[in-house]
């Protein structure tokens, strides 16, 4: 990704990190998309169409697919932006303040370039493939800690009741075997935690891949591992469960 491009990125996510720091809370319109607790907000959709608009400026051959409306099939051939416009909606309407903007630059079946931006804490994650990861202008490194000195993170795949027994089944194990668990309510930072080395390993059963892209190049680059919990490459054409950890476990 050219330093320019890469610029006027960073730039267009960081104007919608201060959309979603700043919000009219009278005007956020909960809608309930597929079942209880899974929510659609205006404020989701603003920043979509922002992040579009903006992105498809940048880049006029890549596609665009949003976890929110209609999606462009994803085939493993050409560019294509993966987005979650904001990745921790139930705790953006609580104002929890632990959600994200995710971006993941896919060419030809793998991500080259990617950005998680926390607006409340001002924590620009990202990673050029080949180049390690990054927080704001520091570069970032897994742990070097095994579970025994590890925090667990998990999540509770809050969309698929059927996986939340399994979850907390491991959840449990892992307690068991680490220092503590923590679920904080965003796969991305999640995927960010474990890359900046603050936590060991973590977990989630069912995740889209707007949950995962970009946390998966940025977890790679700062040297640790992302899989499935079966030990597959995860995909972008389906969802599927995600494992990341550093190399010690
Ligand atoms: C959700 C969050 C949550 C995870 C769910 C995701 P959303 O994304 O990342 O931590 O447990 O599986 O779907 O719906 O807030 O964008
Ligand atoms: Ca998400
Ligand atoms: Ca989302």
């Amino acid at each position: 990704m050219q330093q320019h491009n890469r610029e006027s990125m960073f730039r267009l996510i960081k104007e919608c990190g201060e959309i979603i720091k700043n919000p009219n809370r009278n005007d956020i319109n909960i809608q309930e998309k597929a079942g209880p607790a899974n929510f659609v907000t205006s404020y989701d959709l603003l920043v979509q169409n922002k992040l579009r608009d903006g992105l498809q400026l940048l880049f006029p051959k890549a596609k665009f697919i949003g976890e929110e409306g209609d999606q462009e099939t994803y085939t493993e051939k050409g560019e294509y932006f993966i987005v979650d416009p904001i990745d921790g909606t139930t705790n953006f309407i609580k104002d929890y303040q632990m959600s994200c903007i995710s971006v993941a630059y896919v060419v030809d079946g793998d991500v080259d370039f990617a950005v998680i931006y926390n607006p409340y804490l001002d924590e620009l994650f990202w990673a050029n493939r080949g180049e390690g990861a990054y927080c704001n202008d520091k570069k970032i490194h897994v742990s070097k800690h095994d579970l025994s000195n590890g925090i667990v993170l998990f999540g509770t795949s809050p969309y698929d009741m059927d996986l939340a027994k399994k979850s907390f089944e491991m959840a449990y194990e892992y307690f068991c075997q680490a220092l503590d668990i923590r679920r904080s309510g965003s796969a991305a930072l999640d995927l960010c935690a474990i890359a900046a080395g603050r936590a060991e390993l973590y977990f989630e059963l069912i995740l889209s891949p707007w949950d995962y892209a970009a946390g998966m190049l940025i977890v790679e680059e700062a040297g640790g591992i992302v899989t499935t919990l079966d030990g597959e490459k995860p995909v972008f054409n389906k969802r599927c469960s995600i494992l990341a950890r550093n190399k010690k476990i």
